[in-house]
């Protein structure tokens, strides 16, 4: 049976794009998810969904991946687009042309636009609002009626689509009607040692800003040192207060895990060295940036004991163990847990595909709930 859709919710989100999931009512989430489970649905059954043929999804990535860019492909090809995916450093925003400019020149060829841009702090949101001005203004001066949304595919602040695939997750572990799926749960994100990079705070901040709006009890954990940015943590706060969830935050991994039915750990960057990167990376200072990326693992390597265990496994309540991978095996997560996982975070990581499928078609698909209906 398929999955109920609300038709004039579902129509409403005709236009939208998805810069933070913060910008969107949880009732829009929740249409938006629900679009996402009719088409991992109808995908699994063999239906062809190709409601947008000979259309273009473009994405640059500045930062690489693996997941999310198949994820964009696999979405847009099943939607009968054609994806294609640039290096952003290959385009001319390395030679100063404006995020406005970028958006407007893409603007004008493509039907929806992907965007990763996460790795120094205060640019990838921005340049991602700016891609958008640049398209819609393109857009309006030109009368081309065309819906171009843009999809952030990870920035400074937020990863949506991960995090969205996160919940569509859980709500499928969790079971009964999805939009309670998540209340009562006791869900911890909490760092864990990596000794390969320093990690963007995105994941960590769309996680906690996004769950705690479904009545989950979501504790944050991290050693002193690598608080998450304020603007998300006060939505994390802001959303437990209105979905009659609950958030805080600890500093040690043992009292996070205790009592937990999920657990997400995985590595992020110490704030003041993120932060110090802003400047180095402005300035085109690469020594400075390998310096303070040095600065970042050794402080990391202070915590090499933040790590999942079955040890720490044991504290929970049976607890889900999720990951947005790469996983660091062996520092973030020992080889055992992850072993009796590996098929878990696969799942959660294919949802990402149904999410942007959801996303673009929503945002470009008019009467969508209808036209997936005339597919069974
Ligand atoms: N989790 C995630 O975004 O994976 P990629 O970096 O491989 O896209």
């Amino acid at each position: 049976m398929g999955h109920l859709l609300d038709p004039a919710r579902t129509q409403a989100l005709l236009g939208r794009s998805l810069l933070a999931t913060h910008d969107w009512p949880v009732a829009d989430l929740d249409a938006l998810l629900a679009v996402a489970a009719e088409l991992e649905r109808l995908d699994r059954a063999g239906v062809h969904t190709d409601l947008l043929p000979n259309e273009l999804a473009y994405a640059m990535f500045f930062d690489n991946s693996t997941r999310t860019k198949s994820a964009w492909a696999g979405a847009a090809s099943r939607l009968g687009m054609h994806p294609v995916i640039v290096d952003g450093s290959s385009t001319q925003v390395s030679h100063g042309e404006t995020a406005e400019e970028t958006g407007a020149m893409l603007g004008m060829n493509a039907h929806a636009l992907g965007v990763r841009h996460d790795l120094i702090l205060g640019e990838g949101n921005s340049f991602m609002h700016d891609v958008l001005r640049g398209i819609t203004d393109y857009l309006v001066a030109s009368g081309d009626q065309r819906v171009v949304p843009v999809v952030n595919l990870q920035c400074d602040i937020d990863h949506p689509t991960q995090s969205l695939a996160d919940l569509l997750w859980l709500r499928e572990h969790f079971g009964g009607n999805p939009a309670d799926a998540l209340r009562g749960k006791r869900i911890t994100m909490s760092w864990a040692y990596s000794p390969s990079y320093a990690k963007p705070l995105s994941v960590p901040q769309g996680v906690v800003s996004l769950l705690t709006r479904f009545g989950a009890h979501v504790t944050l954990a991290h050693p002193e040192g690598y608080d998450l940015l304020p603007e998300p943590m006060a939505w994390a706060t802001q959303g437990a207060a209105e979905s009659g969830g609950s958030f805080r935050v600890v500093h040690d991994m043992d009292e996070a895990f205790a009592g937990a039915h999920a657990v997400y750990p995985k590595s992020w960057g110490p704030l003041a060295l993120m932060t110090e990167r802003v400047a180095a990376n402005r300035a085109g200072d690469s020594a400075a940036m390998k310096d303070i990326e040095r600065r970042s693992l050794a402080q990391n390597a202070l915590h090499r004991d933040w790590i999942c265990d079955e040890r720490r496994m044991a504290l929970t309540a049976n607890a889900l163990y999720l990951h947005c991978l790469p996983a660091d095996i062996g520092a973030e997560v020992s080889p055992g847990v992850m072993d009796r996982f590996r098929v878990a975070v696969a799942k959660e990581a294919n949802k990402k595909v149904y999410v942007i499928m959801a996303m673009l078609a929503v945002a470009k698909v008019p009467h969508l709930a209808g036209r997936l209906a005339a597919l069974q």
